[in-house]
């Protein structure tokens, strides 16, 4: 695992686009593993900067997300469709048919999970996977007691994932109580792994992944078996390392 420490959340998220970009102008058709959550939103604005300057094209990119809320359709302004439109998408040239996240009003869940992980291979696999992570180590939204071996399915949330998700709901009822995944099998298959943390609530989340013991209930701490990870962790996150 490579730990890279920066000063603040401006920094880790110019790092990352960064990091993205490289990826981009390297290879025109790079297939981008995205992520959602408050963390990422940096990053996307950096990305959308360094788009606008002319640097990279996303018109040959193709993009699959980690995850989408059960039940909820694109339109609803808290799905992960909804945000990446609008935090990404709409800024820049991706061809529609070049997006992928998973549809969380699918009729049949097995078979959206199956063509999901089919449809990243045929694409080739992920070259750069953008992960946040949550207060209880999960990545994606892979809970505690995760099924390491599990490709794209659905998960039930956990009590802490679901606390801490109730900020963009207004209320508690309202907060989706299962998801789609993207699983770790088909997470740990992505050629690099960038994964951000910002703030003092990930710091135990951050020290379990790096130092801790590898074990399902941290969802995270497999990705040490991972050749090619990069943690970028500003100070309040890195403070227990
Ligand atoms: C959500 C998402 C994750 C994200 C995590 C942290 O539940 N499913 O992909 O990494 O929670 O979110 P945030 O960045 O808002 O702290």
């Amino acid at each position: 695992m490579r730990i890279i420490r920066v000063d603040n959340y401006e920094e880790m998220s110019k790092k990352a686009a960064s990091m993205v970009a490289s990826q981009m102008i390297l290879k025109h058709d790079s297939v981008l593993g995205l992520a959602t959550g408050d963390t990422p939103i940096g990053m996307y604005k950096e990305l959308i900067k360094i788009y606008n300057d002319k640097e990279i094209d996303f018109s040959d990119v193709k993009t699959f997300n980690l995850d989408e809320y059960y039940g909820l359709s694109d339109d609803n302004h808290e799905s992960y469709h909804y945000y990446m439109m609008n935090n990404l998408f709409k800024y820049v040239n991706m061809k529609s048919e070049n997006i992928n996240i998973l549809s969380g009003v699918t009729d049949n869940i097995e078979e959206e999970c199956s063509n999901y992980d089919e449809k990243i291979k045929r694409s080739g696999g992920i070259d750069i996977q953008i992960l946040g992570i949550g207060v209880n180590g999960h990545i994606g939204f892979n809970e505690p007691s995760v099924n390491f071996e599990a490709g794209t399915h659905l998960v039930e949330l956990d009590k802490k994932t679901i606390e801490s998700n109730s900020r963009f709901f207004k209320s508690m009822d309202e907060v989706p109580k299962s998801a789609l995944s993207m699983g770790i099998k088909t997470i740990m298959q992505s050629k690099v792994i960038v994964l951000l943390a910002n703030g003092e609530a990930k710091a135990e989340a951050i020290y379990k992944t790096v130092k801790g013991k590898i074990c399902p209930e941290v969802p995270a701490s497999i990705l040490q078996l991972h050749n090619n990870v990069n943690i970028i962790v500003d100070e309040a996150a890195a403070k227990l390392l």
